[in-house]
């Protein structure tokens, strides 16, 4: 019999045809052959058991920053382009790949700032879902990536921030840009695109910035301003560029999150209907498909010191990285974890990583996806999937799981 031979990080993109179909193929046998993955391609590690990855993710003494990692590894390399001599890493990344101090140092007002404003931004989402809705009335087939799961992350987070309406359009362009940073393997015109998108942006943001000082408004460029203005310990450079990071960290992820979930409803009518019978049970719905069908497959960290992981011995500077998607399907973990169950009893996904840099846009994301879900059905309760026999149009974005095109009838 020939021995199957060992996974690499490539089977875990979509230049691995049967990952875009169904991941949990590559994910199984890696987690019960291979759970920590020495991989040369990438120069990581990979786990994929749930307790080795909340492991590594609540470990707040490991780096997080990729140009720490010794072992060469693709997300260092990456990286690496970004190391200026002379300018502060600050002003050069945001709080996704900052260690401390200046990770809490910029997260912690960032945190607070966009928390006070979400906890009270729950009209404006319905308002806002209300009137995408609205848009498609009368129609009845249309591709709901594009009308609907696309505007809606985009459009919030421009309302947060506090977007004129009038620059909307560019707004969306440019959040479309500069999520290409967050794709390893982007070619010569996508990083054209985002570096464009992030010029844009960054006038974007010191122009909103200076007239919030002079004019401020209910928003949270104003609320960030007002911050430096009391004393907190951040330039507008780190304002600018973590403002930034909200729109590539936030968009496309709860475009995908509101996508597969409708999706995944459709293809489980058991499921939808206990939801269409009790819509109170929205939350449980929303963490059932982070865990089930999580738009980030992974994240990473460097060991800061030499350190046993998954019983493995590595050394300091080793880049580690999890999958995501593995952890939310370890039958060690869940019962039956191919299996969509809504009513499911609570366990924690991983879909938000964890520990020091849990996703900041956790609530937001949560609060739009859950908004979006029992309005749409309800606005439309024959709604279907136009090609439910075919593959999906999964996006081929490494790292990123949901779909291009959604067609459905209503
Ligand atoms: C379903 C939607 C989302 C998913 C699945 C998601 C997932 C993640 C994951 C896995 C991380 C890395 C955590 C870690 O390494 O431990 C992260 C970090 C982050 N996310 Fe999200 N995210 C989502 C929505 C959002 C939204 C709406 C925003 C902005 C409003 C956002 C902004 C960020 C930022 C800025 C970070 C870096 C935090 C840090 O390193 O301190 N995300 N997210």
């Amino acid at each position: 019999m020939t021995e199957r031979p060992i996974p690499t990080i490539v089977d875990i993109t979509p230049a691995n045809p049967q990952y875009q179909v169904d991941p949990h193929v590559v994910l199984d046998d890696m987690r019960s052959r291979c759970p920590v993955l020495d991989d040369p391609m990438s120069g990581s590690m990979i786990l994929t058991r749930y307790a080795d990855v909340r492991s590594i993710v609540n470990n707040r003494d490991l780096w997080r920053d990729p140009v720490r990692s010794e072992s060469g590894g693709m997300l260092r390399r990456n990286f690496s382009d970004q190391v200026m001599a002379g300018v502060p890493r600050t002003h050069i990344t945001s709080i996704l790949t900052l260690d401390e101090p200046d990770h809490s140092r910029i997260r912690q007002p960032l945190a607070q700032a966009l928390y006070a404003r979400v906890a009270k931004f729950r009209p404006q989402v319905e308002a806002l879902v209300d009137e995408t809705l609205d848009a498609l009335e009368g129609e009845t087939a249309f591709d709901l990536m594009d009308r609907f799961c696309v505007p809606i992350p985009i459009d919030a987070i421009a309302r947060i921030l506090g977007v004129e309406h009038s620059r909307l359009a560019d707004f969306r362009a440019w959040s479309e840009g500069v999520i290409q940073g967050l794709n390893p393997f982007r070619n010569a015109e996508q990083t054209a695109q985002m570096e464009a998108a992030a010029v844009a942006l960054n006038a974007y943001f010191t122009d909103a910035m200076a007239d919030r000082r002079a004019n401020p408004r209910d928003d949270l460029i104003s609320d960030m301003v007002q911050m430096i203005a009391d004393g907190a310990p951040l330039d507008d450079e780190e304002v600018r560029l973590n403002l930034q990071a909200l729109l590539v960290g936030g968009n496309l992820t709860t475009t995908d999150l509101i996508g597969n979930a409708v999706r995944l409803l459709v293809l489980n009518p058991s499921e939808l209907a206990k939801l269409r019978a009790d819509p109170g049970i929205i939350n449980a719905v929303v963490e059932e498909v982070l865990r089930y069908e999580p738009p980030i497959d992974v994240t990473s960290r460097v060991l800061s010191a030499p350190a046993e992981v998954g019983g493995c011995p590595m050394k300091q500077g080793q880049s580690v990285l999890v999958s995501l998607r593995a952890a939310n399907r370890d039958p060690q973990t869940y019962d039956d974890p191919h299996r969509f169950d809504v009513s499911r009893k609570h366990k924690p996904h991983i879909a938000f990583g964890g520990g020091a840099h849990i996703c900041i846009g956790a609530p937001l994301a949560r609060l739009e996806a859950s908004v979006a879900l029992v309005k749409l059905f309800e606005r439309f309760p024959n709604l279907t999937l136009a090609n439910p026999d075919e593959t999906p149009a999964w996006r081929t974005m490494p790292f990123f799981r949901g779909m291009e095109t959604l067609p459905v009838l209503v």
